[in-house]
């Protein structure tokens, strides 16, 4: 079946291609077809020689040392810190911290933000399409504090229902968290619009944006929330490191997370005053070539353009989607593809995901099955597990013509 949508001529895929060394991989004996990216992205040679070339030439601790290899180490990670930055649009290197990765920098609030502000009776409210990261954390200080945890649900195309946000929005709201992208509906929120209605009751406003900062453009300032929490590994950077931005005033007056190392200004038997920000979360050597990374993957991302990612990203999407419809017993959760991005979660007639993955497997192509770490919106969908293809700029149409071949000879197998 001939489809038709038209490839934005953006990027030079092919060309791409030749960053990442595991993309020319076999898996299987045949070539590796990676549909994982929601998970966690491939890496470009240009992030790989950062990290070895810290560890061969300057490999040493961050703020501590006066020595040559100290102040070099220094250097290379607090850059890091300004290319983060000034790639979503922050005010200040100073509004950018450290974490291990986003569910760091949510727990992070939660500790911190939630543990001072949060009081017994009131409210925050969540989606129902959230990551167990930004949910468990605060049912947890919900807990703590005598809260209640509200939702604003998703309608039957995996939207939410803005005509509730009022109703569910007042005076007793004082913390708001959604996250910028679902993980397995791929629907991207509005955002900009809930943090103006949040703000209006008086509510703090974080967005967990683990798969938007790596997939489309985000600009904390045009945004309007307080708190924005992602992760280098899903943007083509290493594991171990990720960023919280937040607005510098509610920064300040926060308490530190952990105590330690380097998050201090002076410490006596008695007690100890705090560092300014950003380090006074940051307690601990830091992953320092991790950081070093991050950086490198931000200035590749830059490099492309996270415009034509998005562009490219909707277009391999549109044709997902188009191309799985065809498939006879396929059933697609979440909206049209001009509403989301790159991730497209599935199932095929009654056979389970983790049996199409094994399959698909078999054929080199990598996909994920399960709850996506999202189960009780596996639960509003009435589902228990969903297969799921998610994608990157790397990615190509063969690539998606190649998952619904495995599709057709899983079918087969299954005797569907
Ligand atoms: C929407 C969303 N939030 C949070 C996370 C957690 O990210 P990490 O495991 O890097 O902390 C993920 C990871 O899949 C995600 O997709």
């Amino acid at each position: 079946m001939a489809i038709e949508i038209l490839k934005p001529a953006t990027l030079n895929v092919e060309a791409i291609r030749l960053d990442f060394p595991i993309l020319a991989r076999k898996v299987n004996d045949q070539p590796l077809v990676y549909l994982d990216n929601a998970a966690t992205s491939q890496k470009p040679d240009s992030v790989i020689q950062s990290m070895d070339f810290y560890y061969r030439n300057y490999n040493a601790n961050v703020h501590r040392g006066i020595h040559r290899l100290s102040e070099e180490a220094t250097l290379g990670y607090e850059r890091s810190r300004a290319r983060i930055a000034n790639f979503i649009g922050a005010r200040s290197n100073k509004e950018v911290i450290f974490t291990r990765n986003t569910t760091e920098g949510l727990n992070l609030l939660a500790y911190t933000w939630g543990e001072s502000n949060i009081r017994q009776g009131e409210e925050i409210l969540l989606t129902e399409m959230e990551h167990h990261s930004n949910l468990v954390p605060w049912q947890r200080l919900a807990k703590r504090k005598g809260a209640r945890v509200r939702y604003i649900p998703v309608d039957d195309q995996g939207c939410l229902r803005m005509d509730l946000l009022d109703e569910l929005l007042g005076p007793q709201t004082r913390l708001v968290s959604v996250t910028h992208m679902s993980n397995v509906l791929g629907t991207i929120n509005p955002v900009a619009e809930i943090a103006t209605r949040a703000h209006a009751v008086g509510a703090v406003v974080i967005v967990d944006a683990a798969q938007s900062v790596p997939h489309f453009p985000v600009n904390v300032r045009e945004l309007g929330a307080d708190f924005l929490a992602f992760s280098s590994h899903k943007m083509c950077g290493p594991t171990g490191i990720g960023a919280l931005w937040g607005r510098r005033d509610l920064l300040e007056a926060m308490e530190p997370f952990m105590g330690g190392g380097d998050m201090i200004r002076e410490v006596t038997y008695e007690g100890a005053t705090w560092n300014d920000l950003p380090w006074k979360f940051e307690a601990g050597t830091p992953g320092i070539a991790e950081g070093i990374g991050f950086g490198a993957a931000v200035d590749y991302l830059s490099g492309i353009g996270m415009e034509k990612v998005h562009a490219y990203e909707q277009y391999l999407v549109s044709y997902a989607i188009e191309m799985l419809r065809s498939v006879p017993g396929v059933v697609i959760y979440g909206p049209e593809a001009a509403l989301r991005g790159g991730v497209v979660a599935f199932n095929v007639d009654a056979i389970h995901p983790h049996d199409l993955a094994s399959m698909l497997d078999r054929e080199g192509i990598a996909i994920r099955a399960g709850h996506h770490c999202a189960m009780p919106l596996a639960g509003r969908l009435n589902v228990a597990a969903t297969a799921r293809a998610s994608f990157y700029f790397y990615n190509t149409t063969e690539e998606i013509d190649r998952l619904v071949a495995g599709l057709y000879t899983a079918k087969k197998v299954f005797k569907f």
